[in-house]
């Protein structure tokens, strides 16, 4: 799957808009109704009261006049839709309340008289995780096979302690079975999250999206907690005050998040739109798309875009781009199999590219792999990297960047790996080597035991002889998974 970094309209996520026209050729129009079904947070068969953010048109404060028969509802949203939207392909969402949760039958008649209508080429269904009955289960698995099917499951955080705040009324547990349940239908799930919840941190909001990264699901809608007039959340509010997230935190915490989702799922809302009137707070949430440009924004002046976290490389990556001009020198102090190499000499084609490694095979792949991508602006040294020095001295202080890819040669002996002590002594002849603005790049993996004796020396090293020079940079919470650390010949400032 490609990088999300310039879609459509300059979008650095997969866009519902993007995904519609990959999967059908053209703009697809979601057209939002109300059928006018409960839910059973509200009757009491699994909670009374309801979520105690939910609005009184349960969420589907855009949707049509549920008095009016499903048909005629449909023409009528699209009517008033369609000065805004030009499309002719249609998926109709069943969005108020819990849209599975009435006799099968009801459920069939409303959805079915949806689907006969012209241009309708699928159903969108927003319901809760414990309100698909088995029964229903069976007729959405008939129903896949027949138009494009997509079931919408609130779960707004992974956190119990919120979701008892908040009355959801169903487990995290609840929630995993379900998606289980879809999937082996093969049904497509798109997740609903809130941010900002009651007492939530930020790193809450993280986990929560983490954890959904992890579930075999196709999308999410990630919204703002609204605080709407008339809801318990507000006289909670007001009893006990919370923190309401700022526009820059919400922007902060959206693009944290995006960063952290895999590329495949796409992004069906990072940012609600409720009725000026209704609402208390947050006032910033009327400007759509305000928050729509600030987070565009931000992930521009990040430089990074949806999975950005997925692999410490595009931190690498960011970096190099960032620091290496076209006519720089450059080194590689461990070459292995070309990755790097080829990586720096597509930013330079004007320098030079020195490389270091201590296997044959890794001077044979690497030369291979250059030479397949027509470069010839390299030298390459079949040598330990604590020979960088004597051999470099003439470019002293004139090199830009040092890169160490630490650990053994992909697919090669994994007994030959980078040593603490050579290590060490390359990394100060590298920063020997550096220009003023120069910086050494070493990804650490701590995840075999050799790595592990390689990382707490660095570290120790860093800490002693290059204060303030340098930057850890980790994708994951994940203590084994391999991390990023950049040196500086000047300090950073802080
Ligand atoms: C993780 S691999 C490098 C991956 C490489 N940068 C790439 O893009 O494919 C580490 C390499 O460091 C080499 N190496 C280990 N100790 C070394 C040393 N003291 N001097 C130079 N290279 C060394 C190994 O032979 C191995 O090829």
């Amino acid at each position: 799957m490609k990088h999300f970094k310039e879609t459509s309209g300059n979008k650095r996520y997969h866009t519902l808009d993007y995904f519609y026209k990959q999967t059908f050729g053209s703009k697809v129009f979601k057209v939002s109704l109300n059928a006018g079904f409960s839910c059973p947070n509200l009757d009491g068969t699994k909670g009374r009261g309801g979520c105690i953010y939910c609005s009184k048109d349960g969420s589907g404060d855009y949707a049509g006049n549920p008095c009016i028969p499903i048909k005629q509802q449909f023409n009528e949203v699209l009517k008033i839709m369609k000065n805004k939207w030009d499309s002719n392909k249609y998926i109709a969402y069943f969005q108020a309340r819990t849209n599975t949760y009435a006799p099968l039958s009801v459920l069939k008649e409303k959805y079915e008289a949806v689907l006969s209508l012209p241009n309708v080429i699928g159903l969108s269904i927003a319901t809760r995780p414990d309100a698909i009955t088995d029964e229903c289960l069976d007729y959405l698995e008939e129903l896949n096979k027949r138009t494009y099917l997509t079931i919408e499951l609130g779960l707004q955080t992974i956190h119990e302690e919120t979701s008892l705040l908040i009355n959801r009324c169903h487990t995290l547990e609840c929630f995993s079975d379900m998606v289980q349940k879809l999937r082996e239908r093969h049904i497509s799930v798109v997740v609903h999250i809130i941010n900002g919840l009651p007492f939530e941190t930020k790193e809450m909001m993280l986990e929560t999206v983490e954890y959904l990264n992890h579930m075999d699901i196709q999308g999410i809608k990630i919204h703002m907690l609204h605080m709407l007039k008339d809801t318990k959340l507000y006289e909670l509010y007001q009893t006990t005050p919370f923190h309401i997230l700022t526009k820059e935190e919400y922007v902060d915490i959206v693009c944290d998040q995006l960063e952290r989702l895999r590329p495949s799922i796409v992004i069906h809302r990072i940012t609600g739109d409720p009725k000026e009137d209704d609402l208390i707070e947050p006032v910033w949430l009327t400007k759509k798309f305000g928050v729509l440009n600030a987070i565009d924004k931000e992930l521009k002046r990040r430089d990074t875009y949806q999975s950005f976290n997925k692999t410490i490389f595009n931190k690498t990556h960011q970096i190099i781009d960032h620091q290496v001009k076209r006519k720089d020198l450059v080194v590689d102090a461990t070459i292995g199999n070309g990755y790097d190499s080829l990586y720096l000499l597509d930013k330079i084609p004007e320098g030079t590219l020195f490389g270091f490694d201590i296997q044959k095979q890794a001077l044979t792949n690497t030369t291979s792999l250059l030479k397949k991508n027509k470069k010839k602006n390299f030298q390459l040294f079949l040598k330990n990297h604590n020979e960088m020095f004597s051999t470099l001295e003439s470019y002293k202080e004139k090199i830009s960047l040092v890169i160490f890819n630490l650990g053994y040669l992909p697919n090669g002996n994994k007994e030959i790996t980078t040593t603490p002590k050579t290590t060490i002594e390359a990394m100060d002849q590298a920063y020997q080597l550096l220009n003023k603005k120069g910086i050494i790049l070493l990804t650490i993996y701590p995840g075999h035991k050799e790595g592990k004796k390689e990382e707490l020396t660095i570290l120790n090293k860093l800490e002693h002889a290059y204060k303030g020079k340098y930057k850890i940079y980790h994708n994951t919470n994940n203590p084994d998974a391999p991390y990023l650390i950049e040196i500086r010949k000047n300090n950073f400032i802080n």
